[in-house]
């Protein structure tokens, strides 16, 4: 064990209970940075945010801004976003094309490789002052799968296929459905939250129960009067491995509901399910839309069916910076992919119906939690603690039932595990790993 912290002490996915302490403490938030956002694969862009050879988008992992480049031969690269020289951004747009990026300050620059080029008044430098092979910005490893562009600084952090794992079976619904792939449209939208991160990721990882009462009001005004009615619970999983969670039921789509555009709901229903069932099988096709939500640890969620897409930037221990987007599938007729955008804007960008029910609770979760007293609490996470199934075809830790906050706690325990480790020989595999990982296209 290692001389900091034994973050175990923290959860107890046995009892359901989580340390208060974490969603607040700047020392733990230290720690986050080096054990988790040093070491994670992180979603970075979707391919279609970088079309073209020269396109670049600038994000965060961790606090660490990063620069993520399309390359001459179509790869990506993706390095920190600080001159070698004093520090500064050498680029401060958020998206572009361009050849090379140069720092404001003395002028030095970078190709779209982040290689380091021409210095500004470069006569200064005697011979031999800098040998600019050495002096570019960090690199980190990129992957991709199915469109979404990862990259960890970790060079000894396992593959992206191997941290993804049997979570593509799952992913696929997303990825996958009809085999033309993914795009991102209409643009990505930035908001604050004065909230922890994990606030956010553990929302999608498994809390539908929060949308009985929170969102009940905005589920009315959008459909009619009609909330969400009586919960389904027979057909309904929460699914997890390694941190990734989806929470999902198997027998209809209230997700897509939820949008109110039914012209989306016929094409779900006429189109898109019997597609997937072609494509990836029964099973996915009835999962597909049906009221879940996901997160990818350690910070990127995104809603089947209401197709928001985002990442949950730490900006110190209480705000976080949120990025979303809409995701459709390529092939899908223009006037779809409009009506998937209002719906998704209608519900989940900044003035959506449903995204500011939520902010303001996670808002108060972090600020209350911080009292000297309250601080000491634990807070309570058990609910179906004693849910835990087999199941024949889903991959994963399979809990059984719509409400249950076994992703939450199989979250808290990927984020103690990782918290803890020197190595990642230290990390445990805390699920039986069984889908081969085939690509299905
Ligand atoms: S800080 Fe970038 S050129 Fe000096
Ligand atoms: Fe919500």
């Amino acid at each position: 064990m290692t001389a900091h912290n034994d973050f175990n002490g923290y959860i107890d996915t046995k009892e359901g209970w989580v340390d208060r302490r974490i969603f607040w403490d700047q020392e733990i938030y230290e720690q986050e940075l080096k054990q988790i956002f040093a070491k994670s694969w992180q979603f970075v862009a979707h391919d279609s945010m970088l079309p073209n050879v020269n396109d670049f988008y600038t994000t965060y992992m961790g606090e660490d801004g990063v620069v993520v480049a399309r390359q001459k031969d179509l790869s990506v690269k993706v390095f920190l976003n600080s001159c070698p020289h004093r520090g500064n951004k050498f680029c401060y747009a958020d998206d572009g094309n361009t050849r090379s990026f140069t720092c404001n300050y003395h002028g030095w620059s970078f190709g779209i490789d982040g290689k380091l080029g021409a210095l500004a008044n470069e006569h200064v430098y005697d011979k031999g002052d800098i040998d600019k092979e050495k002096w570019g910005p960090r690199q980190a490893r990129v992957d991709s799968y199915k469109g979404l562009i990862f990259a960890t600084f970790d060079p000894e952090a396992p593959s992206l296929e191997e941290w993804l794992g049997d979570f593509r079976w799952y992913l696929d619904m997303m990825l996958d459905g009809d085999g033309s792939g993914t795009e991102f449209i209409g643009g990505g939208i930035k908001s604050y939250v004065n909230a922890n991160w994990k606030f956010g990721v553990e929302n999608f990882v498994g809390d539908a129960y929060h949308a009985l009462w929170n969102h009940d009001s905005g589920l009315k005004a959008m459909n009619n009067g009609e909330g969400f009615g009586p919960a389904v619970t027979e057909g309904s999983y929460h699914a997890s491995m390694n941190g990734h969670g989806w929470e999902f039921g198997t027998d209809g789509f209230a997700d897509v509901i939820i949008m109110g555009r039914p012209k989306w709901t016929e094409y779900v229903q006429n189109v898109l399910k019997p597609q997937m069932k072609e494509r990836l099988g029964e099973l996915r096709s009835t999962i597909y839309g049906s009221l879940a939500s996901v997160s990818l640890f350690p910070n990127c969620s995104f809603l089947p069916g209401i197709q928001t897409f985002r990442v949950w930037l730490p900006r110190g221990p209480r705000k976080l910076e949120l990025r979303t987007w809409t995701i459709v599938n390529k092939s899908m007729p223009d006037d779809i992919k409009q009506e998937i955008n209002i719906g998704c804007m209608q519900t989940f960008n900044p003035a959506g119906v449903l995204e500011m029910d939520d902010g303001e609770n996670w808002e108060g979760n972090t600020s209350v939690n911080k009292g000297y007293l309250t601080r000491q609490e634990k807070l309570h996470y058990g609910c179906g603690i004693n849910r835990q199934i087999q199941h024949e075809e889903l991959p994963g830790t399979i809990y059984a039932g719509q409400f249950n906050d076994a992703n939450q706690r199989q979250f808290y325990q990927r984020w103690a595990d990782l918290m803890n480790a020197d190595s990642w020989d230290d990390i445990p595999t805390r699920y039986t790993p069984r889908y081969s990982g085939k690509s299905t296209v």
